[in-house]
């Protein structure tokens, strides 16, 4: 466990949890999530986009990273999906139309094929594809799960039953309800303002409805944090921490290709954008020509969850490997605002905290004497 000597910023949460600060941080990377770990936070591994297999060993070299901290792994898991379970199923039912506009986006842009496939050519978004993801989180040695779409109730108990913290992503009170229901433990009120799939709640407005919602329960504020100031006002809301996911896009560890870092540090808040056509779900990311071209006038509406990521994987598998500078984006939230340099998670950290403290320094005006 984290040493806890420095507990200016530990609340009941992170001692519960056994974390210095209340700063948690959800990263697609393996060593981003323990280097937040490892500066006093809790890292979480977004690993929606692992096999079984993979993410198993991921699990093992995720706890080898962090090996005295704790650190929690994210599962997307939406539970109204169509019964489709094969890669060759979901190819069958996109329609011509939406592959030959995917065909004009390789033409447009010159993307040589890809040499390898990903995980959208090898796997679907499936209740079975859940149930492995699941076995192998609740066989891992992480402390905490989070559940980024979607409470599934046996889901929930039997990770709880395999000794974890149980975490879910709420984007209004209904969401709230159902998690609370499934017997989660803490609840993430995510905003409209963050990177990835969004609701349509701001994060100034959510955070207070979810915790009069949360039967007691610990909140975190997610959704277009960036700086220390806004997880003082979290704080000073009753959310006992803040989740945040774009900074870390910014983070040395994270090794982006370089394209797609320019693009995220030059971005600003107004350079972000609510398509479907990432996931077929609503999805918060970094605009760009990816995200123009589903937006025009002529580009068919983008296919629901699974079929939009079968559709667009090849392409998108390409446009990674190949470094195709126009059409690379990444999911992003507001709060990319705050992604103006390269540096390392703990570089982030230190900077969060201490503008954390400096803000609530500022509230003691305020309190009577
Ligand atoms: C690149 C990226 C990928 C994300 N992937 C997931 C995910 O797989 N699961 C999940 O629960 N949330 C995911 N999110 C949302 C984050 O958990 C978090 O709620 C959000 O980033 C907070 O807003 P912010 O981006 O403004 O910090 C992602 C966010 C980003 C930026």
């Amino acid at each position: 466990m984290a040493s806890t000597s420095d507990q200016s910023l530990a609340n009941a949460l992170c001692r519960r949890l056994g974390i210095r600060y209340p700063v948690f941080g959800l990263a697609h990377s393996i060593e981003v999530a323990a280097a937040i770990s490892n500066a006093g936070g809790l890292g979480v591994y977004a690993a929606a986009r692992d096999g079984p297999n993979e993410l198993a060993q991921k699990l093992r070299d995720l706890r080898a990273l962090c090996p005295d901290v704790p650190v929690g792994v994210d599962l997307l898991l939406p539970t109204a999906l169509p019964g489709v379970s094969t890669p060759e199923d979901v190819s069958a039912a996109i329609p011509e139309g939406h592959r030959r506009f995917v065909d004009g986006l390789f033409e447009r842009f010159a993307v040589p094929p890809a040499t390898a496939g990903n995980f959208f050519s090898q796997y679907v978004r499936s209740q079975a594809l859940f149930e492995e993801q699941v076995a192998a989180v609740a066989q891992s040695e992480v402390e905490v799960f989070a559940a980024g779409v979607g409470t599934p109730a046996d889901t929930i108990a039997r990770v709880r039953r395999a000794g974890k913290t149980t975490m879910a992503l709420v984007g209004a009170v209904k969401h709230a309800r159902k998690a609370i229901a499934a017997g989660v433990d803490v609840l993430v009120a995510q905003g409209y303002d963050a990177g990835g799939h969004t609701g349509a709640i701001g994060t100034f407005t959510l955070v207070p409805q979810i915790i009069a919602a949360a039967e007691g329960r610990p909140v975190l504020a997610a959704g277009g944090i960036g700086e220390g100031s806004q997880i003082a006002a979290a704080l000073a809301m009753g959310a006992q921490g803040a989740w945040l996911g774009t900074v870390w896009l910014g983070s040395a560890e994270h090794r982006l290709p370089a394209a797609l870092t320019e693009r995220l540090l030059a971005a600003g808040s107004e350079d972000t954008v609510i398509t479907r056509a990432h996931s077929g779900k609503p999805c918060r990311v970094v605009r760009s020509a990816f995200s123009d071209a589903w937006a025009a006038a002529d580009a068919p509406a983008p296919l629901d969850m699974p079929y939009q990521q079968a559709l667009t994987g090849r392409l998108l598998a390409a446009v990674e490997e190949h470094e195709i500078a126009p059409l690379m984006y990444e999911a992003a939230g507001q709060s990319v605002a705050w992604v103006k340099e390269v540096e390392p998670v703990a570089r982030i950290m230190d900077r969060l905290v201490r503008q954390t403290r400096q803000s609530l320094e500022c509230l003691r005006p305020y309190l009577p004497d």
